[in-house]
């Protein structure tokens, strides 16, 4: 019987990119962030064993600093293995991160998409996962996004004055974003290192539609030490 989850997707044919070579300085501590605990496993493990458990994702790669190479080869090297990690050394900016994890499978014929996850988001959720692969399969470029839930402000004149702005129909933009190979590939040749705050953005840069599919906004990214607190309470729900 077929499986409902995998849709139009075979089994294996997505690459995981993990972007994990931070330096996550707003953590405040002198190690990588993603080497923190969370229930007993370091934050990068929870992020790589949950696109690890898809079907669909036949290979997972994540990018690291020379810095932590020494780590993940050794007090890490088993956990590494569990999961299949490929290793590879990442870049001064998440972007050069990204391109190097897109450039390990690149010769793989029997990858036909790149899921984008950032390391640092232990916490994404199964059906979501799910949902934005079958998105990504139907358009070419989907994203997971959180509904803004906050009552967001315009500042003016300096401060002194603000406008409300409607939030109905903003977002915020979470990871996996899941592109099809040849539309990344596209989308990082033309990128020459203009800014851009994550993947999608370069993707809309060459004109491809990218799609947004609703996630949980427990898929939080950490980035704080007290966001490790609030993925131990979600953790725990
Ligand atoms: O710093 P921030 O948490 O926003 O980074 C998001 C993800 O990108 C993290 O998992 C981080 O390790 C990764 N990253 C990277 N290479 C960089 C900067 C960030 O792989 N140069």
């Amino acid at each position: 019987m077929k499986d409902p989850h995998l849709t139009e997707l075979t089994a294996g044919c997505i690459a995981a990119v993990l972007p994990a070579a931070g330096s996550g300085q707003r953590f405040g501590s002198d190690r990588n962030k993603l080497f923190a605990m969370l229930s007993g496993k370091p934050i990068w493990f929870h992020a790589a064993s949950r696109l690890a458990a898809r079907p669909e994702v036949g290979r997972i790669v994540m990018a690291i600093s020379e810095q932590d190479e020494v780590d993940f080869r050794g007090p890490f090297a088993e956990l590494v293995n569990e999961l299949r990690i490929e290793l590879v050394r990442g870049g001064d900016q998440r972007s050069d991160s990204v391109r190097a994890g897109l450039d390990a499978v690149a010769d793989d014929k029997s990858i036909e998409f790149i899921a984008i996850h950032d390391a640092a988001r232990p916490l994404v959720r199964d059906a979501d996962l799910a949902a934005v692969f079958a998105k990504a399969a139907e358009t070419g470029a989907a994203i997971l996004a959180a509904p803004i839930t906050a009552t967001l402000k315009r500042v003016l004149n300096d401060g002194n004055a603000s406008l409300t702005v409607d939030r109905s129909e903003l977002y915020s933009a979470l990871t996996p974003q899941v592109f099809r190979v040849d539309v990344l590939r596209r989308a990082y040749d033309r990128h020459r290192g203009r800014p851009a705050t994550d993947d999608a953005q370069l993707v809309e840069r060459i004109g491809h539609p990218v799609a947004l599919v609703h996630g949980s906004a427990d898929n939080i990214k950490i980035t704080h030490p007290e966001d490790l607190r609030i993925a131990e309470a979600i953790l725990a729900r």
